[in-house]
């Protein structure tokens, strides 16, 4: 397996609470900067991925919890495997919208599937990467849903239901917690960020957490420097 040098940044949270629009202005920082940012979206993210996702969130499907989790974990694996870990090890700040914890929450919170399965098949997926920074944008769920379904008809997961979305916000603030982080490893560091106001005030929140994400870094500071381009320039 080839060395990790990059850094791989996520971007987690309910139905609304605005992460694919913070991803993006994540994104242009970065590259504004002149850091090698690369960007995928789970499901998805890969042509098989990109099928798969239709699948998934087709609101005509009826699919089995087990199916459900397997086609996220297949569209995983083949992210994780031909696009995420190709572009570390080039050295790339990768920001993905939406990984494993969403799995945590949606599959496991809101469907109710045992976690241990979730957790091996995940482990699989993933071959064990771990991300180096979580930030978990967090709204009222309700709020969220109101958000999502501004944005136009609802898909298959959108449509499961106000308990279904309920259970799933109680385990994204779940993850919050330091005794579950510490029972959890393989989600890295997780940062909650709160996702109430503009997309301006929300923006500025994400920067300051991702900023502090090299104090924890291992790797030396010219690999820093190459990934975070937009910190080092300030410096
Ligand atoms: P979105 O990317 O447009 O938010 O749509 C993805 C939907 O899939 C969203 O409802 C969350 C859900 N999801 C899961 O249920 N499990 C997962 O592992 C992932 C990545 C997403």
């Amino acid at each position: 397996m080839a060395p990790r040098v990059g850094r791989l940044v996520v971007l987690e949270g309910v139905e609304g609470a605005g992460k694919s629009t913070q991803l993006a202005r994540l994104a242009d920082r970065l590259r504004a900067a002149g850091a090698d940012v690369r960007t995928f979206r789970e499901p998805g993210g890969t042509p098989i991925g990109d099928r798969i996702r239709a699948i998934l969130l087709d609101p005509d499907a009826s699919m089995e919890s087990r199916t459900e989790a397997l086609l996220f974990m297949a569209s995983r694996a083949q992210l994780v495997a031909t696009a995420v870990r190709p572009a570390l090890a080039d050295g790339a700040v990768v920001l993905l919208d939406r990984f494993f914890l969403s799995t945590y929450a949606y599959q496991v919170g809101g469907r109710g599937l045992p976690e241990a399965d979730v957790r091996a098949a995940n482990a699989a997926a993933t071959a064990g990467l771990v991300p180096d920074l979580t930030v978990l944008l967090s709204l009222p769920g309700a709020e969220g849903l109101v958000r999502a379904a501004a944005r136009g008809p609802s898909d298959r997961m959108e449509k499961s239901g106000h308990d279904f979305h309920a259970r799933v916000d109680a385990a994204f603030h779940s993850f919050a917690v330091p005794a579950w982080q510490a029972a959890h490893p393989e989600a890295g560091r997780i940062e909650v960020v709160d996702a109430s106001g503009t997309p301006d005030d929300v923006g500025a929140r994400v920067m300051r957490v991702v900023a502090s994400d090299r104090k924890s870094t291992r790797l030396n500071s010219s690999h820093r420097c190459i990934s975070y381009a937009v910190f080092c320039l300030k410096k």
